[in-house]
């Protein structure tokens, strides 16, 4: 489609600086220090939806961050499809770490820096563009909404219900989503999958208060030890999660599945060398594919406790805290895995402390299908500006709401998302290569168009 094109090329500039500019908010939805910031990226999401063309778009609160919902009907015989995104971002934290400020911009190597360039202002304003693109080019190929939450990053929790209450307002054919990565620009890829999340924060306690170390040290329980300890225990010599049950639900590939999972390109020694780990860690018996995208996990994410400070301060600490998550694959369920962990974890206190597990947000797995009309939409779209088929493959993270996609609405998701495992999301340096930016506006409306004519 030429005239596609030539928009495209002709408003590359605009498209860019745009984004910038919605870069600059610090829409960090877990600190409420940022709540006006989040506020004011809203209207800058419905503002760019209005001049994209959207008939109309506007901003629905929630009991936390609102979220922005536009649309354009063109005809309601043509297949709809909902563009689901986030505009907030994770926090910068730390901060010493970047190069330049997380919410000012810079362009190096054709490269955008800032917090939520990929992760996923950079992703989902590629969709306001391209949408943008066919919508001031002529006909729309199918019906457009556009829901763009603010609360993805702290679990969405307000967006279940906010399914549940717009039922008809949100009916489509398919959700589209750009948040996930792919291979590279040589080897683009789907994924086909997004792991399931459990989050789980313990607090260990042992002393009504911190005592002198040498004093009382040898003869009380230190509760940063006892929860180092109860911490190395929940993984096994081979790596297996020790938690009893834990794996009772999981189901091993097909031998086909395996092969096919494992043909996608992938460089053991260069992503060690990428990561700057010696050696590779996991599960025994299962490759590295295998371990991110469909094998469970269990990692802490946070420990503290006692003195962090400057110097050294003899103590032995009270409390000890720890937050750990686990990510979990298809049939695992992500409140029954809560309870084994709390369950397991609470019992294994040893003497002289006491253990109390509280669970934050989680999100159940999904698996979307390869053999649907949006799949091979979206492989045609990849074929058609990269000129090669896309790889499937399986993703490690975790998109909560996709699931509740198809249990409150019915509704299968395609995850085309454009960004790079390198593109350093939810760490210092976060950015987006402008290369993927534009190929992302740029396979977009093929994917309209493709989903609209195999759709009939
Ligand atoms: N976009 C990511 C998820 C993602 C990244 C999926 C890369 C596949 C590849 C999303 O914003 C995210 O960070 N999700 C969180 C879960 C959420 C409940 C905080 C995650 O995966 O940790
Ligand atoms: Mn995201
Ligand atoms: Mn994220």
């Amino acid at each position: 489609m030429n005239a596609w094109k030539d928009y495209q090329s002709q408003n590359k500039d605009r498209f860019l600086n745009e984004l910038l500019d919605l870069l600059r908010i610090p829409s960090v939805s877990a600190d409420s220090k940022y709540k006006g910031d989040v506020a004011r990226c809203a209207e800058a999401v419905k503002d760019s939806l209005l001049k994209a063309g959207a008939d109309k778009a506007e901003i629905i609160p929630t009991p936390g961050h609102p979220i922005v919902y536009g649309e354009k009907i063109t005809d309601p015989s043509k297949p709809t499809v909902l563009v689901y995104g986030h505009y907030d971002v994770q926090p910068p934290d730390p901060l010493e770490l970047w190069a330049s400020g997380p919410f000012e911009p810079v362009i190096k190597d054709g490269r955008i820096y800032a917090r939520g360039a990929c992760d996923d202002k950079g992703q989902m304003f590629m969709h306001v563009k391209a949408f943008e693109v066919m919508a001031k080019t002529g006909e729309l190929p199918c019906n457009v909404k556009f829901m763009i939450e603010g609360e993805e990053e702290v679990g969405s929790s307000n967006l279940g219900k906010f399914l549940e209450d717009h039922k008809e307002m949100l009916k489509a054919d398919i959700v589209l989503v750009s948040d996930t990565s792919m291979i590279s620009m040589e080897h683009p890829s789907i994924e086909s999958g997004l792991r399931g999340l459990a989050y789980m924060e313990v607090e260990v306690t042992g002393p009504n208060r911190d005592l002198h170390s040498g004093v009382y040290g040898g003869a009380v329980q230190n509760p940063i030890n006892a929860l180092c300890k109860m911490i190395a225990s929940l993984h096994d010599e081979n790596n297996h999660i020790t938690i009893p049950g834990f794996y009772d639900k999981v189901q091993e590939l097909r031998d086909e599945e395996k092969k096919n999972l494992n043909a996608a390109p992938f460089n053991q020694k260069e992503y060690n060398e990428e990561l700057g780990i010696g050696e590779e860690w996991g599960e025994k018996g299962y490759s590295n594919l295998e371990r991110t995208g469909t094998r469970p996990t269990l990692d802490c994410n946070g420990i503290w406790g006692g003195y962090t400070g400057e110097g050294a301060k003899t103590v032995l600490p009270g409390k000890a805290f720890a937050k750990i998550s686990m990510r979990l694959v298809p049939n695992q369920v992500s409140d029954e895995i809560s309870d084994m962990f709390k369950k397991h974890f609470e019992s294994m206190a040893p003497k002289g402390v006491t253990v109390k597990v509280t669970a934050h947000h989680g999100g159940e797995p999904v698996v979307t299908p390869t053999d649907s009309v949006a799949y091979q939409a979206a492989a045609k779209a990849i074929q058609t500006t990269f000129g090669k088929d896309p790889i499937p493959t399986r993703g490690g993270g975790s998109i909560p709401i996709v699931a509740l996609f198809e249990r409150t609405l019915g509704l299968k998701t395609v995850l085309l998302g454009f960004g790079l495992d390198s593109d350093n999301i939810h760490s210092p340096n976060e950015k987006f290569d402008i290369a993927n930016y534009e190929k992302g506006i740029e396979t977009i409306p093929y994917f309209h168009k493709y989903f609209a004519e195999m759709s009939v």
